[in-house]
């Protein structure tokens, strides 16, 4: 490691923020393995696209990796015991939904559990990353707006049917994912990250999200706001 590298690791991952980084580290390497697994299951569910399923999956273990690599290079051990746990309500969802064969549902949670979940995490995450770090989750940023988003494109498509059914899934996942910043955020303000910032990145990834599904703005200030 370079000094410069040594002396972010020393001053990150050190004193109270030690517990914090790991802990962080953990949810951005557990956060692509669920979208890996839940990659998986879809293109089991969708057959016929299973192709692209198969091909995100693969992206996403790439991305797991590379977050791995973030860790290594740092001599950071990330807490993937904690992590893990942290996605376990979310996880339950998906797999409940997926064993009743609720398509629109299983999505949703890919979308907006996951990966917008994720992404606010990785763009606050840049604020504070070093060198290799930045460049690894920069490509990663990347990466969710260069390929086919195929979740937002299945849910656009049958929107009108599965618009109910999004509704209610819409308000179990919110709930989940905002006990999930509330677990995050401790931890995200130790080394650097503001809950303000960490909730603000959130509410534009939501928006952006249900915007490409087809719901329009007033239904998402709605949903956003509903208890
Ligand atoms: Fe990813």
């Amino acid at each position: 490691m370079v000094q410069s590298q040594m002396d972010y690791a020393t001053k990150l991952y050190s004193g109270t923020s030690q517990v914090a980084f790991s802990r962080i580290k953990g949810i951005m390497i557990q956060a692509e393995q669920e979208a890996y697994n839940n990659f998986t299951r879809l293109s089991k569910l969708l057959p016929e696209q299973a192709d692209v399923f198969l091909r995100l999956a693969k992206m996403e273990s790439r991305h797991r990796e590379g977050f791995e690599d973030c860790s290594r290079h740092l001599h950071v051990i990330p807490d993937t015991e904690f992590a893990e746990q942290l996605f376990s309500d979310l996880r339950c969802a998906f797999q409940d939904a997926a064993v009743k064969h609720q398509v629109a549902t299983c999505l949703l949670i890919q979308v907006l559990g996951v990966e917008c979940f994720a992404s606010t995490l990785h763009k606050n995450y840049l604020s504070i990353a070093d060198e290799f770090s930045h460049r690894v989750t920069r490509a990663i940023i990347d990466d969710k707006y260069s390929h086919f988003n195929l979740c937002e494109a299945w849910l656009r498509t049958h929107f009108k049917v599965v618009q109910d059914e999004l509704q209610v899934t819409n308000r179990q996942v919110l709930l989940l994912i905002r006990r999930m910043l509330d677990r995050v955020e401790l931890d995200a303000q130790a080394i650097g990250i503001s809950q303000y910032s960490l909730t603000e990145e959130f509410i534009v990834q939501y928006d952006e999200a249900l915007s490409q599904i087809g719901f329009n703005a007033r239904n998402i200030l709605r949903m956003l706001s509903r208890k």
